[in-house]
């Protein structure tokens, strides 16, 4: 079985859940800055992306559902709406587990896929191609497990000529973790490596009132902050850090002016921690934060404009029953 499995996968990475020099960097430098931040990829170790997992299942983490609705209602018009034959390259795809519903759709109206995901967790895409190819005959894998960045700096530079046309996927809202800035550097750099005729399938999740945003990022069960608190954990286990958990707080609050949800972690007292391979001895006040994530929410205006500057169109959106969560048909528009 592994044999048949071996000849149509390839992984492309680190054999390591993206540690490495840059997570001793970032948080060196995130928390000596006033206020302290943690950037929000370094929450997806192996127990990090399978807490996310978690999230993705839980009654007040609607996101996942939506999007699942909106895939399982419509997949074969989303389908239809690019000429074939398509390879897809999904940035941040995790467990694939909405993308099957994509896949299948594609595997429609074509025999073969090529499908080219990219995650920062190795042991998630280690696990989710493994079953992709177990469930689809027709389907070869090439996974990046890298940073958004390098891979796009791979794909870029890959065959000159693919004899598929790409389609680029952007799922569940991963937009949301950029500002306005750095969403343009992205989908710039995914229209560059799009040819003329491409696409970008973008699901993003949007405004709505606090009373449904809220729980959805401080769930009753305790799963996010299991999830905010575990890039601490991270730290003790890969950098002998010496956080005491108990001592943090997961907090989340709706910023309205920015339209965005803010993720801290709170220390209940005044107290130092060490982090011995940085050398470095981090200084708490009673009630200081860590800030660890922004997941913006969106409007239609608001994605139209992401799209035309970064070299797209919004020419459809498709939405879920309750209005929720919409994903997006972003052309390439020709560059000249
Ligand atoms: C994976 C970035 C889309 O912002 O909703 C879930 C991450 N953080 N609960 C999001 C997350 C807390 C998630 N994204």
């Amino acid at each position: 079985m592994t044999r048949v499995q071996l000849e149509r996968l390839t992984i492309r990475g680190l054999n390591l859940d993206a540690g490495g020099n840059s997570f001793a960097q970032d948080v060196a430098e995130g928390l000596t800055s006033t206020p302290k931040t943690l950037p929000p990829k370094y929450f997806y170790d192996g127990l990090g992306s399978r807490l996310f997992e978690a999230i993705c299942r839980l009654p007040e983490y609607y996101l996942t559902r939506s999007e699942a609705e909106i895939l399982t209602t419509n997949s074969d018009e989303i389908a239809a709406s690019v000429e074939g034959p398509v390879r897809l390259i999904e940035f941040g795809s995790g467990n694939s587990e909405k993308t099957r519903c994509l896949i299948e759709a594609f595997l429609r109206r074509q025999k073969q896929l090529h499908y080219v995901p990219v995650d920062i967790s190795w042991s998630s895409l280690e696990r989710s191609s493994r079953e992709l190819l177990r469930d689809y005959p027709g389907l070869t894998v090439t996974a990046y497990a890298m940073e958004y960045y390098a891979a796009l700096a791979r794909l870029s530079e890959g065959e000159a000529r693919p004899a598929a046309r790409n389609v680029a996927l952007f799922l569940g809202s991963n937009i949301g973790n950029f500002d306005e800035e750095e969403s343009r550097a992205f989908l710039r750099g995914v229209r560059t490596m799009l040819d003329d005729g491409g696409a970008l399938l973008l699901g993003a999740d949007l405004k709505k009132s606090t009373g449904v945003l809220l729980p959805a990022y401080d769930d009753a069960l305790g799963v996010t902050a299991a999830f905010n608190l575990n890039i601490l954990g991270r730290i003790n286990r890969e950098l002998g850090g010496e956080f005491n958990l108990k001592t943090f707080e997961h907090r989340a609050a709706y910023n309205d002016r920015l339209s965005r949800i803010e993720m801290r972690l709170m220390s209940r007292i005044r107290q130092v921690v060490p982090i011995r391979a940085l050398s470095v001895d981090i200084a708490f006040e009673e009630g200081e934060t860590i800030h660890t994530e922004n997941s913006y929410k969106f409007d239609l205006d608001q994605l139209a404009g992401i799209a035309k500057n970064s070299g797209f169109s919004l020419t459809r959106s498709w939405f879920d029953e309750s209005n929720w969560f919409s994903f997006n048909f972003l052309a390439a528009r020709r560059l000249d």
